[in-house]
């Protein structure tokens, strides 16, 4: 939409005047928030009753898969409706090449049928395809030599991976590996496989960020990772080729596109959706649900209200959601009104 407005000069307009009860700033309130507009990012880790928090990611634990089908029953009550699942695997499972990512009876897919099995449609599962973390290096695809990111070969395990996910059930297929072409070949292996209406939500504008520490830790990743991931992952001085990215996966058959990470970044979820009117997500990712809780650790700002201003930013963005690590506080905030 898009128009020119107008106002009459003051004091015939004081705009002040709309803003000065509760009730009148509900009246004229552009956008909302609710617990429909979130994904929770849940992290699995082998045992059972096994919680293991993240020293960087105060308030976040990995968790067996008992634990997240606790986690899945608690989103339903608050109404999340969709889990994003990442595994912390093992050590002695990583490889070169990441084969761990197509065993059938990965800690994933362990998930996935875990939480399928108890609540079955009444939550979605997005799953993360990516190969980082099942590699030995840290990296999100194969390696040469060089320690270069082969795109290609990379892509013919993501095809095997998401189908070993969309086999045990997941719902909407998520690669956050930024190869090329990737999203093609995933949904013409989808649609030859029968999941015709498996998802895909596809990370189409990943940038190269400082933000994404704390989620190496979490995944098992950063003490793996050797250099950086600037040979695949976007550059963040540069928004037209976030619409290159986000045109290619549309036409090759993303269901829905995200943008991340996410504050830094509205500029780039409001011209995706402007631009091209899918429905857009973000991730507000590990290194600003760190700040967030630093920021409160030093007193400095009330939690509370400053992930609810950030969630709500997204939404006016243009985004339909927003996967958050605050997830399950804010819809409990939301709950309470
Ligand atoms: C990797 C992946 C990353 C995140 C999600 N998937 C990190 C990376 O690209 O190194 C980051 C999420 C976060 O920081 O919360 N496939």
């Amino acid at each position: 939409m898009s128009f020119t407005p107008v106002a009459s000069a003051y004091p015939a307009t004081r705009l002040r005047r709309a803003r000065a009860t509760a009730w009148s700033r509900d009246m004229v309130r552009e956008t909302c928030l609710s617990p429909a507009n979130l994904i929770w990012p849940l992290f699995v880790t082998e045992g059972t009753g096994t919680e293991e928090p993240i020293a960087s990611l105060p308030g976040v634990s990995r968790w067996s898969v008992d634990g997240i089908v606790e986690r899945a029953r608690e989103a339903v009550d608050l109404g999340i409706p969709c889990l994003a699942l990442f595994p912390n695997t093992q050590g002695d499972r990583r490889s070169d090449d990441g084969a761990e990512a197509l065993n059938p009876d990965n800690l994933m897919c362990r998930a996935i049928r875990a939480i399928k099995d108890a609540l079955d449609d009444s939550i979605g599962v997005l799953t993360d395809v990516a190969l980082d973390p099942y590699t030995a290096h840290g990296q999100d695809g194969l390696i040469d030599g060089e320690g270069y990111v082969l795109n290609d070969a990379t892509v013919e395990i993501l095809v095997g991976q998401s189908l070993n996910q969309a086999r045990a059930g997941a719902d909407i297929i998520a690669p956050s590996d930024m190869m090329d072409g990737r999203i093609g070949a995933i949904r013409a292996a989808l649609e030859a496989d029968g999941h015709h209406n498996v998802q895909i939500m596809s990370y189409a504008a990943k940038y190269a960020s400082a933000f994404y520490g704390p989620f190496r830790d979490a995944v098992g990743s950063s003490g793996l990772l050797k250099g950086n991931k600037k040979g695949y992952q976007m550059d963040p001085a540069n928004g037209d080729e976030a619409l290159r990215e986000v045109a290619m996966d549309i036409a090759e058959g993303a269901d829905s596109v995200m943008v991340k990470p996410g504050m830094p970044y509205l500029d780039i979820v409001s011209r995706v959706k402007q631009t091209f009117g899918v429905p857009v997500y973000a991730y507000m990712v590990s290194g600003e649900y760190a700040m967030i809780e630093a920021l409160v650790a030093a007193g400095a700002g009330d939690r509370d209200a400053v992930v609810l201003e950030s969630l709500l930013a997204f939404r006016r963005a243009g985004c339909s959601g927003v996967l958050t690590y605050h997830a399950a506080h804010a819809a409990r905030l939301l709950a309470k009104g």
